[in-house]
């Protein structure tokens, strides 16, 4: 069957999203194929982190992009016990403190077993949101490797030198040149990744800005934190970094649904109030990685065994080459300096 090849945006698109095929509809979910820093050793102190970081009180905390709910469990877990390590899959434990809700948003229906004082919404999928999702009042929403799935333009270099979008054969991956890119990417492109040597592809931020914009809209009060891999002005990856993962490997972007596909985002274009590494962001909030004083193992050797294992887990979460390198965007609704700042 010979197919024609569509541009890469709505390719990605059906790959991921089509109803009933598409690899996050129909598949495994996410931890079938790899793993974040939301699960397991990472997850509960990860969870815990992203909890100290509103400057108010927080009556319903959302994550978009939820997965099979891993994140969601534990912060449903940490809200509840204050405990380091959330409840295992399944369990249901004391509601969380004051009735704060929290709220799991993915493109599958409720997850089997899914911790019960988790509450589940659909989504649509890509950039688009559930409607139900709104009015979000005194919010902490969380978006953990969500806009890294938001599928945008991909364009390239001509060896004339102009900018055109790249069209793929969702049966086989190949890819061709299609038109010259067109407004309002183009627009995106010349302020946020110029470039005019041949062979340099750009993955057009816009689709994450207006998906994150849109998630923003959502929200009347509180603070929304992006967490995703990236890059910004001054190291923009030149021959793009659209990959697949499938099974645990990385492997060629086929947009044939049977694999994952991704792009690191341009975090610097998203509207943010802070902008900063992982890494960054979680030293502000008091996380060393410091490994425990080995003279306490003696006096105190369970005590001693669960701060090796917080610093264990603190330490990937800060790792530089790991976890750490991810980026994230906070965004405070109501805040009065809403400009974006690049920290
Ligand atoms: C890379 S996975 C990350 C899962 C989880 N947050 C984690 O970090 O382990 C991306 C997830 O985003 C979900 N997703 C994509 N678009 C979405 C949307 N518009 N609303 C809600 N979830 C979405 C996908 O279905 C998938 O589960």
């Amino acid at each position: 069957m010979v197919v024609d090849p569509v541009p890469w945006r709505d390719a990605w698109h059906t790959a991921l999203y089509a109803a009933g095929r598409g690899f996050y509809v129909a598949g495994g979910g996410p931890a079938a194929h790899f793993t974040t820093a939301t699960h397991r050793p990472t997850g509960a102190l990860l969870a815990e982190a992203l909890l100290a970081v509103p400057e108010h009180p927080v009556r319903v905390v959302v994550d978009v992009g939820a997965g099979r709910g891993e994140l969601a469990t534990h912060l449903v877990g940490a809200l509840a016990s204050g405990s380091r390590y959330a409840a295992a899959p399944g369990h249901a434990g004391p509601p969380p403190p004051d009735g704060v809700r929290v709220v799991a948003v993915d493109v599958v229906a409720r997850p089997p077993g899914l911790d019960e004082r988790v509450e589940w919404l659909r989504s649509p999928g890509g950039g688009a949101l559930p409607e139900q999702l709104d009015d979000l009042e005194d919010a902490l929403v969380v978006a953990h490797e969500w806009l890294d799935v938001v599928p945008c333009t991909v364009a390239q270099v001509d060896p004339h030198g102009e900018l055109r979008e790249v069209l793929v054969d969702p049966v086989t991956g190949a890819e061709t040149f299609g038109d010259l890119l067109e407004q309002p990417d183009r627009e995106w492109c010349a302020a946020h990744w110029p470039t005019t040597t041949p062979g340099d592809r750009v993955e057009v931020g816009l689709e994450r800005d207006r998906a994150w914009a849109e998630l923003v809209s959502r929200v009347r009060s509180g603070t929304l934190v992006a967490v995703d891999y990236g890059h910004t002005a001054t190291a923009r990856p030149d021959g793009g970094s659209l990959t697949a993962y499938v099974g645990g490997r990385q492997s060629h972007p086929v947009p044939d649904g049977s694999c994952d596909l991704t792009a690191h985002v341009a975090v610097d274009t998203l509207a943010a109030d802070t902008v900063r590494t992982q890494r960054d962001a979680l030293r502000a909030l008091g996380l060393r990685g410091a490994v425990p004083p080995h003279a306490t193992a003696t006096a105190d050797p369970l005590g001693y065994l669960a701060a090796l294992e917080q610093a264990s887990a603190e330490a990937r979460l800060l790792d530089a080459d790991g976890f750490g390198a991810f980026w994230w965007a906070v965004r405070r609704v109501g805040a009065p300096d809403g400009a974006a700042r690049h920290d």
